[in-house]
């Protein structure tokens, strides 16, 4: 049986981080470098009015230990970057060594008590956190997921897992209008870091690539941001439209809609789902069209975030009202109409998008534009209970009537299960599955 959980999480933001040195010293870890880590019981704020504005928030920290991963029920930070990986070595013991310095580096991180590492002479392995140590924390929160490849799904079942699979963790279908960029699609790995800071959360994804080093080896990176001022709430996306409005708050909600929980398999407990998605946005097309039409291509007002028909953004969307000609208020190929868990059984997803802008895109270089543009648009993230119930079923719908599709194009893609947290100092991320003979 492989056993790497028994020895405690300790130094491995001040090791060498070589394939040689990760594994010469991986039973000889420091039990306690991390204690005074907050440990909490798995209770996040889910509001996202309660965002702390970015500009105050370097000197706080977000719970790292707890039942769950952060950064999913977490209030939105401004930044973000999520990094899938390919694993390269084919022995599973590496695998879990990786998962384990990777948590004992990203509570770390997370807590803030990254030291600047002095005598970069003699220590030419400790990973430089001056780059940060002023910057604080920033409310950094890190989770980790495994791709449907690590468990030999569609390749060999190099590391023995594939009985070991989901269900609910299927490689994602073709949707119509797919333009997915093998170079932004998929992985066997993922690293989801969110901060109020862009340097923070670079820092913390660079430093767990570095670690990886000789086990897994960075496949692609996507960095994402939100406008963030906390008096506004829900942040507006780079369309102008609040987005993230109808999401689950509160245990009950995060239990029913998030949190895998007596399901299969039994190492999912207390995990989740997650889905991204790179979707591109037509914005120059978009801003040619008059606000009304936007409004109802999306099925809310623009300013206010309010369903069409009615005033306040958290007011319920009323799919059977009708205007005075008996038309619906919201269109029928309303974005939030056919997204909505009244038209999908119920089932929902935590949705927490950033916006992203990558480069240019070049006229020649693509059919899609007329003139040179931006590779931007929305970098989509949900988390979820089951993928086969929530995304894949309620896009399969939107990819097919959605009026906003057509300002839209799927670029990149990625399913992962997120496994539950590390409850305390010791324990680590993904042991419940890979310390199992
Ligand atoms: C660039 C692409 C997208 C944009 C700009 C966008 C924008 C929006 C906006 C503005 C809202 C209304 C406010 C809110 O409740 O957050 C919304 C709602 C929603 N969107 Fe999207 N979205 C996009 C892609 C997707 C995708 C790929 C899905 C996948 C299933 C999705 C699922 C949803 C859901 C479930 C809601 C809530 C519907 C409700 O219950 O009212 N969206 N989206």
């Amino acid at each position: 049986m492989t056993d790497v959980g028994s020895e405690g999480v300790g130094e491995w933001s001040r090791r060498r981080v070589s394939r040689r040195g990760f594994l010469g010293t991986a039973s000889g870890v420091v039990a306690g470098a991390v204690a005074g880590a907050a440990t909490v019981d798995g209770v996040f704020p889910t509001d996202a009015t309660a965002a702390t504005a970015a500009a105050t928030s370097h000197g706080q920290t977000e719970p790292f230990y707890g039942i769950h991963q952060g950064g999913i029920a977490t209030a939105p930070q401004a930044q973000m970057m999520f990094v899938a990986l390919d694993v390269t070595s084919d022995r599973r013991q590496e695998v879990a060594e990786l998962l384990r310095a990777w948590t004992s580096v990203a509570a770390d991180l997370t807590s803030g008590r990254g030291e600047p590492a002095v005598d970069h002479g003699l220590w030419t392995d400790v990973p430089n956190d001056e780059e940060v140590v002023e910057v604080g924390p920033a409310r950094l929160t890190v989770n980790f997921g495994f791709g449907p490849s690590l468990f030999g799904r569609g390749s060999s079942d190099r590391f023995g897992l594939t009985k070991d699979c989901p269900q609910a963790l299927v490689d994602l279908p073709a949707f119509p209008g797919d333009q997915l960029d093998p170079a932004k699609t998929g992985g066997d790995l993922t690293i989801h870091a969110c901060a109020d800071d862009p340097q923070v959360v670079f820092h913390a994804a660079r430093q767990l690539v570095r670690v990886a080093e000789g086990v897994a080896s960075l496949r692609w990176s996507q960095t994402g941001f939100n406008e963030q001022l906390a008096s506004h709430g829900t942040p507006r996306n780079l369309m102008g439209f609040k987005d993230g409005t109808v999401n689950p708050a509160g245990e009950t909600e995060l239990a029913k809609i998030v949190w895998v929980s007596g399901a299969e398999p039994a190492w999912m407990d207390g995990g989740t789902y997650v889905v991204v998605r790179r979707i591109r946005l037509d914005l120059d097309e978009w801003d040619n069209t008059s606000v009304a039409t936007q409004e109802r291509i999306i099925g809310r007002h623009k300013r206010s975030g309010a369903p069409l028909g009615r005033s306040a953004e958290f007011d319920a969307l009323d799919l059977s009202a009708k205007d005075a000609d008996g038309d619906p208020i919201v269109p029928l190929d309303a974005h939030v109409r056919i997204a909505s868990p009244q038209e999908n059984w119920n089932n929902a997803m935590l949705r927490r998008s950033y916006s992203y802008n990558d480069d240019a895109l070049v006229a020649s270089t693509s059919s899609e534009y007329e003139a040179s543009t931006f590779d931007a648009g929305l970098f989509f993230v949900a988390y979820q209970q089951n993928p086969r119930l929530a995304f894949i079923p309620i896009y399969a719908e939107l990819a097919e009537r959605d009026a906003l599709r057509r300002f839209t194009i799927h670029t990149g893609s990625l399913i992962a299960a997120i496994p539950p947290g590390a409850q305390r100092p010791g324990n680590w991320i993904g042991e419940q599955l890979l310390n199992r003979g």
